[in-house]
């Protein structure tokens, strides 16, 4: 496979600071709703997102995680805190993710601080999902090294007769995050590869500073 020769043409769209507002947040919102009635398919999942942790030492770790919510608290995703991701946070609160929907060429690219989300809006997800990922995500000591897969089907397998159709509670360990943000890029593919990229910077005094780069 020649990887040189994939070469894709943007479409020449513009991207105006003008366009997107004064509110990053809302711009997000706004780009997540296109995105999404523009889906190229239900395979796709426009709120998917790389999202990159680090700890103290400055080892970097990038994974995808379902993006569920923006609020002005900011960005919402949901995980195990236990796992490499929860850990490396307790140790380091901030991390960037980044999203990407390639039949509209465009990128936004987020940094900020992480805060655990309060347990009630943990539990108002965990319960919204289907008994099988609820089960499924109790049972995972998730990023932890595990002897069989058959181990982890069996402690699925007893947790479901345990709660013999009733509520899966939520364990201590699950729950949600806020992504505050800090910094924002809005990215938008163009011809020639001469892209937009607009970027807000957060001000001390809680302003966004908005400008262009060179792409
Ligand atoms: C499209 C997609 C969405 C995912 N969404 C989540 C998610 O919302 N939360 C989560 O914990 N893991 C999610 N995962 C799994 C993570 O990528 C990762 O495997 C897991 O969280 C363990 O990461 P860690 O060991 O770095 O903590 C998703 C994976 C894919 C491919």
């Amino acid at each position: 496979m020649d990887f040189q020769a994939i070469r894709k043409e943007y479409e020449d769209r513009g991207l105006e600071p003008e366009q997107l507002g004064s509110d990053p947040l809302a711009a997000l919102a706004a780009w997540m709703d296109e995105a999404t009635e523009q889906s190229p398919g239900r395979w796709f999942e426009p709120n998917a997102m790389s999202l990159a942790t680090a700890d103290r030492s400055g080892n970097v770790t990038v994974r995808l995680v379902l993006l569920k919510g923006i609020q002005s608290e900011g960005i919402l995703f949901f995980t195990n805190y236990d796992s490499l991701k929860g850990k490396q946070l307790a140790d380091n609160p901030r991390a960037a993710v980044a999203l990407h929907w390639p039949y509209q060429g465009r990128q936004v690219r987020i940094e900020g601080v992480t805060e655990k989300t309060d347990r009630s809006i943990s539990e108002a997800y965990f319960h919204s999902r289907p008994v099988g990922s609820q089960l499924s995500a109790s049972v995972s000591h998730q990023s932890s090294r595990l002897a069989s897969r058959s181990e982890l089907e069996q402690e699925k397998q007893t947790l479901a007769e345990r709660v013999d159709g009733g509520p899966v509670p939520l364990p201590d360990n699950w729950g949600g995050y806020w992504l505050r943000p800090d910094r924002f890029e809005f990215w938008q593919g163009r011809s020639d590869r001469l892209h937009d990229r607009v970027v807000y910077a957060i001000d001390p005094d809680g302003t966004w500073e908005i400008m262009r780069l060179a792409p």
